[in-house]
């Protein structure tokens, strides 16, 4: 079983963001925290203390709460995690200075992810961001000095100012940099963003996808999934590898979603209707059979754990072998691979048509 927290606070929005995130309610954040422990005590309460395997911290941004409101969420968390192999934070460089990551480190979250996008200061100001390179940096070396095991820094691409010049630099930072994960987003237009319906801002260019991605693989970081690249196997992201394999996850927090593999629930989204009843899913979706094989497919498409030969029909596993053949795809005696995580979606509408 996995955990995910959402914290929904920021800052401030970045012109591209449709996460569930507020920057205007920053003083409902200790009602919220107390609101979020009720759920997490409800939620954990029946189930036995070694059953949490990963913990995520998302957002929003983490970094905007206080050492103490973390303290609280661990005090209650903390019987849980006596086998727990990662507990990962996201945190924007600019909230989270030297103390604040001492301290959660101390709690005992051992990866931070880190919302850089680029180092690229005009980019960065493009995009929204409220950081600069300098700040993001010093984060990063903050991390490592304080003693944070794994780090992870997400970037975006596919914007319009990219060009191979730009990722070049941006990439010789990470080098000399102590990052041993990178998340790379190819930029989405989110409807309600400042971004969205703007045609200026995107570019669909796969080959500066691909130069990208050749440019981390000759830096060491793998592909292991279509956003993700770790320096080694130790270093990629075990929360997320469950996501892809299915595993079962809690979700709490306002705007959180959990899964239990034949329904989705979903939390309020509104903070203060979250605070008022942080028990009431806002609503539950029940999974038909024909939702959990999609998501099986493409799940199992976009990275390297690939896709269980037992939840398709003999239709289906024609279209795989067909596949094959054209040289998309990779059969082993009971799953099958996609060669370019890139062309996940497209295998996926071939196979299940
Ligand atoms: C919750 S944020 C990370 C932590 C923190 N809020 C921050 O941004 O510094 C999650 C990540 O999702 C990515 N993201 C969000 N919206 C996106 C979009 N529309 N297109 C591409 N990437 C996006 C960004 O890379 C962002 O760092
Ligand atoms: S990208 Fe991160 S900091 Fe920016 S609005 Fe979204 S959640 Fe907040």
């Amino acid at each position: 079983m996995l955990l995910y927290i959402h914290i929904p606070f920021c800052d401030s929005k970045c012109y591209y963001c449709a996460f569930n995130s507020y920057t205007y309610l920053h003083h409902l954040k200790n009602d919220f925290v107390q609101a979020l422990c009720k759920q997490l005590e409800f939620e954990l309460k029946n189930l036995p203390k070694n059953l949490i395997e990963t913990v995520f911290i998302g957002g929003g941004t983490p970094s905007t709460l206080d050492f103490e409101h973390f303290e609280k969420i661990f005090k209650l968390l903390n019987p849980y995690l006596t086998t727990t192999k990662e507990i990962t934070c996201e945190a924007n460089p600019n909230s989270a200075n030297k103390k604040w990551l001492d301290k959660v480190n101390n709690l005992g979250i051992n990866r931070i992810s880190f919302g850089v996008q680029s180092f690229d200061d005009k980019k960065l100001k493009f995009l929204g961001r409220n950081h600069n390179k300098k700040t993001a940096i010093k984060a990063i070396q903050n991390a490592k000095e304080v003693g944070f095991e794994h780090i992870n820094c997400d970037i975006i691409y596919d914007t319009i100012l990219d060009t191979k010049k730009l990722i070049d630099s941006d990439l010789n930072i990470i080098k000399d940099l102590p990052i041993d994960h990178i998340s790379a987003y190819s930029l989405t237009l989110e409807d309600g963003t400042k971004f969205y319906n703007k045609p200026k801002v995107k570019v669909d260019d796969e080959n500066m996808a691909k130069y990208l991605f050749k440019r981390l693989n000759k830096m060491g970081f793998e592909q292991y999934e279509i956003s993700n690249f770790a320096k080694n196997k130790n270093s990629k992201s075990k929360h997320n590898l469950g996501y892809w394999k299915y595993k079962e996850y809690l979700g709490v927090g306002a705007g959180a979603v959990g899964c239990n593999g034949q329904k989705r629930l979903y939390t309020q989204k509104d903070v203060n209707m979250y605070i008022d009843n942080p028990l009431i899913y806002s609503h539950i979706e029940t999974l038909s059979a024909e939702d959990i094989k999609v998501e099986k497919v493409l799940l199992g498409l976009r990275c390297e754990i690939g896709v269980d030969k037992k939840v398709l029909n003999d239709k289906e596993l024609k279209q795989v072998f067909k596949l094959e053949k054209f040289g998309k795809l990779k059969q082993t005696k009971d799953k099958f691979y996609a060669n370019d995580f890139l062309l996940a979606d497209e295998l996926a509408l071939y196979i299940l048509e």
